[in-house]
C-alpha cells in the first residue's frame, strides 16, 4: 500500500505556474491541459444526478431467479429471499419481467389482467412486501409495462372480439379483409406468419405484432390511453419506481394499413419478418405523443424512471427521448447486443451515440436480457469479462442480466424441451431464448439452489462450478470481477457520471477516459486474444490500475505505455 506522501499523484500534481503581466496565473501545461476542468453537469433543470443517473439496473426474469415454494418456477418471496445477495452485489435497482396474471403463451408478455400478481408468482401482499424490503435495502424497483398487446384472455378483447358492436371493439385493431378475402395487408409477426387473425365470429382479422394470443391495442383510442395511463398509476400509488415499457416502438401503426416495403438487406434463413421493413408497422411518429402522456404522468411523482424497449438504429432510438424531455429517461441502447464483438466497430458506435444525444439526454447500455443468447456464449467466457468492464465503465447507465455476472451462458435444451413460443412457431428459423432463461446458478447443491423441485428450464450442466456459493469466495471468479467493479464504480462518481473522451488506440483494443472533478480514469479494453500494447499520446498515462479482468495488477503502476494481455481490461487511475 502507498501512503499519501509518497503517492506519484501528490508529486506530479504540483503545477508549474507562472504570472503574466496581468497577474493572471498561466499554467505552462500542454494546451489540452490547460481547458477548464471539465465537470461532469446533470441534465438541463436537474441540479444533481438522479439515482436512476447514477446507479445500476439488473434485470430479473422471475421464473427463473429464485422459486420459494418448490413449484419449479421462480417467484416474488424468492427475490425477497435473494435481495441481500443483490445488495451486496452492488446493484441500485432491479426490474423483473412481467408478473401479472397471464395465460403464459409468451411467459407473462401476454397480460390478462395488469393491476394483480400471477398466483405462480404470488400476491398482491407479497409484491408490497417485496418493494418494501427492496427500498429498505437503498434499492429500487422497476416493474415490466406490456402496453403494445394484452392476451387474448383480457376481458377486454374477450369483449372486444365479442361482436362488432361492443364498446370495446375498437380498443384492438379490426380490419375486413383484402379483396381477395386474405389478410388486410402484408405485415408480418414477429413470431412467424402474418400480422392478421381471422375471427371467425365477427368476420374480420385482428392485428397482433407477436403471437395470435397477444393481440395488439388500439393506442389512437383515448379510452384506452386512459385505461393503461390508471395501470401505470396503479402501480406507481403503491410505490414502483418506474417501468420498463415493453416493445414501445410498436404502439401506434400506420393509420392507413399501407404495406410494408420489401428489406433489401434480408438475407434468407433470417427469420421471415425480417424479409420486409416494418416501416408502416411500427415507429409511427403519434407514438411520441402516447409517450409524452406516460411521461407527464410519471413526472407528477419523484424520482420516477421510464425505460423504453426500442430496437432501432441510434438516429431513431434518440428520437424516443422526446422534445425537451417529453420521451422516455432511457430509450434502451442494445448496440453492445447487436453489433458485432469488434472493438473498432463498438468504438464508432460509442461515439455516434454519445453524439447523437440530445442535451436532454442520459446514455445506458445493455449487455443481455431474456430475449438475447447470453453475453458469455456471444463473445465467449474471456471476454465476457472485458464486455462486463465495458457495460460498468461506459457513461450511462448499464443494465446487468441476472446470472451474467457468474459468467453464466446459453443452455443446450433438447428440442422436445423447448417452451419459448418464438422457437416453437417458426421451427427452423426461430431461435429459441430458452437458453438464455435458466435457473439462476446459487449453489452446488441439487437444482442449484434455485428450487427442491425440477425447475421450468434445466439448470446448466457446469452449475457446480459456477454459482453464487463458490464464486463470491473466488477472487479470480467473474462474480468477483463485477462486483469490484461495482464497488469502484460506487466509490467514484468520475465513473459514474463523469464525462467520457475516447482515446485513438488501434485494432483491438478500446481506449476512453472518465473523468469528474479532477480524477481521471482510463479504461484500456483488449477485445482481441493475442497481447497488445498501448500508448496513448494524450492524455499521457501516469496511473494506477484500479481493476483488472484478471486479478493481481490492481495496484500497480502504469507509465507511458500500457501493456494488455489478451482478453484483458484495465481500468487505471491515473495521478
Ligand atoms: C418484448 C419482450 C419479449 C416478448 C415481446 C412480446 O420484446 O422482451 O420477451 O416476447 O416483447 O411481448
Ligand atoms: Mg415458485
Amino acid at each position: 500500500m502507498r501512503t499519501l506522501d509518497d503517492s506519484p499523484r501528490t508529486r506530479i500534481r504540483i503545477p508549474t505556474v507562472i504570472m503574466d503581466e496581468t497577474h493572471q496565473t498561466l499554467q505552462a501545461d500542454p494546451p489540452e491541459q490547460a481547458r477548464p476542468e471539465p465537470v461532469a453537469t446533470p441534465l438541463p433543470g436537474q441540479t444533481r444526478h438522479l439515482w436512476w443517473q447514477r446507479g445500476v439496473i439488473y434485470q430479473i426474469y422471475p421464473r427463473s431467479f429464485m422459486d420459494s415454494d418448490n413449484d419449479g418456477v421462480g417467484d416474488l418471496a424468492g427475490i425477497e429471499q435473494r435481495l441481500d445477495y443483490l445488495q451486496w452485489l452492488g446493484v441500485d435497482a432491479i426490474w423483473i419481467s412481467p408478473i401479472y396474471p397471464s395465460p403464459m403463451a409468451d411467459f407473462g408478455y401476454d397480460v390478462s389482467n395488469y393491476t394483480d400478481v400471477h398466483p405462480l408468482f404470488g400476491t398482491l401482499a407479497e409484491f408490497d412486501r417485496l418493494l418494501e424490503a427492496t427500498h429498505a435495502r437503498g434499492m429500487r424497483l422497476l416493474l415490466d409495462f406490456v402496453p403494445n398487446h394484452s392476451s387474448d384472455l383480457h376481458p377486454w378483447f374477450l369483449e372486444s372480439r365479442s361482436s362488432r358492436e361492443n364498446p370495446r371493439r375498437d380498443w384492438y385493431l379490426w380490419s375486413d379483409a383484402a379483396a381477395d378475402g386474405g389478410p388486410p395487408n402484408n405485415w408480418r409477426s414477429v413470431f412467424g406468419g402474418s400480422a392478421w387473425e381471422w375471427d371467425e365470429l365477427t368476420g374480420q382479422y385482428y392485428y397482433h405484432a407477436f403471437l395470435k394470443e397477444q393481440p395488439d391495442l388500439n393506442w389512437r383510442n383515448p379510452e384506452v390511453q386512459e385505461a393503461m395511463l390508471d395501470v401505470l398509476r396503479f402501480w406507481l400509488d403503491r410505490g414502483v419506481d418506474g417501468f420498463r415499457v415493453d416493445v414501445l416502438w410498436h404502439m401506434v401503426k400506420d393509420a392507413r394499413l399501407r404495406d410494408n416495403p420489401p428489406n433489401p438487406d434480408y438475407v434468407p434463413g433470417q427469420p421471415p419478418y425480417e424479409e420486409l421493413l416494418a416501416s408502416f408497422s411500427t415507429d409511427q411518429p403519434e407514438v411520441h405523443d402516447i409517450v409524452a402522456r406516460m411521461r407527464e404522468l410519471v413526472d407528477g411523482y419523484e424520482e420516477r424512471l421510464l425505460i423504453g424497449e426500442i430496437y432501432l438504429p441510434i438516429a431513431r432510438l434518440v428520437s424516443y427521448y422526446g422534445e425537451d424531455g417529453s420521451g422516455v429517461h432511457l430509450p434502451f441502447n442494445f448496440q453492445l447486443i447487436t453489433l458485432p464483438w469488434d472493438a473498432r466497430a463498438i468504438a464508432a458506435a460509442v461515439s455516434e451515440y454519445e453524439g447523437s444525444l440530445p442535451l436532454h439526454g442520459w446514455p445506458n447500455w445493455v449487455l443481455g436480457n431474456h430475449d438475447q443468447p447470453r453475453v458469455a456464449s456471444r463473445v465467449g467466457r474471456e471476454q465476457a469479462r472485458v464486455a462486463a468492464m465495458l457495460l460498468l465503465t461506459l457513461r450511462g447507465t448499464p443494465t446487468i442480466y441476472y446470472g451474467d455476472e457468474l459468467g453464466m451462458h446459453d443452455v443446450a435444451i433438447p428440442p422436445e424441451g423447448i417452451r419459448d413460443p418464438q422457437a416453437l412457431n417458426m421451427p427452423g428459423v426461430g431461435r429459441s431464448r430458452d437458453p438464455a432463461r435458466t435457473p439462476m446458478q446459487w449453489s452446488a447443491h441439487a437444482n442449484t439452489g434455485f428450487s427442491d423441485a425440477e425447475s421450468w428450464l434445466p439448470v446448466s450442466m457446469d452449475y457446480p462450478r459456477f454459482n453464487v456459493e463458490r464464486e463470491r469466495d473466488d477472487p479470480h471468479s467473474m462474480l468477483s470481477l463485477y462486483r469490484s467493479l461495482l464497488m469502484l464504480r460506487s466509490r467514484e462518481p468520475a465513473l459514474q457520471v463523469g464525462d467520457y473522451t475516447p482515446v485513438p488506440a488501434d485494432g483491438a483494443v478500446i481506449c476512453y477516459l472518465r473523468e469528474h472533478a479532477g480524477a481521471r480514469f482510463l479504461i484500456a479494453l483488449n477485445l482481441g486474444h493475442a497481447p497488445t500494447i498501448v500508448e496513448p499520446a494524450h492524455p499521457p498515462v501516469t496511473g494506477t490500475v484500479a481493476c483488472a479482468t484478471y486479478r493481481g495488477r490492481e495496484g500497480t503502476r502504469v507509465e507511458g505505455r500500457i501493456l494488455l494481455g489478451g482478453d484483458e481490461g484495465l481500468v487505471i487511475q491515473l495521478d
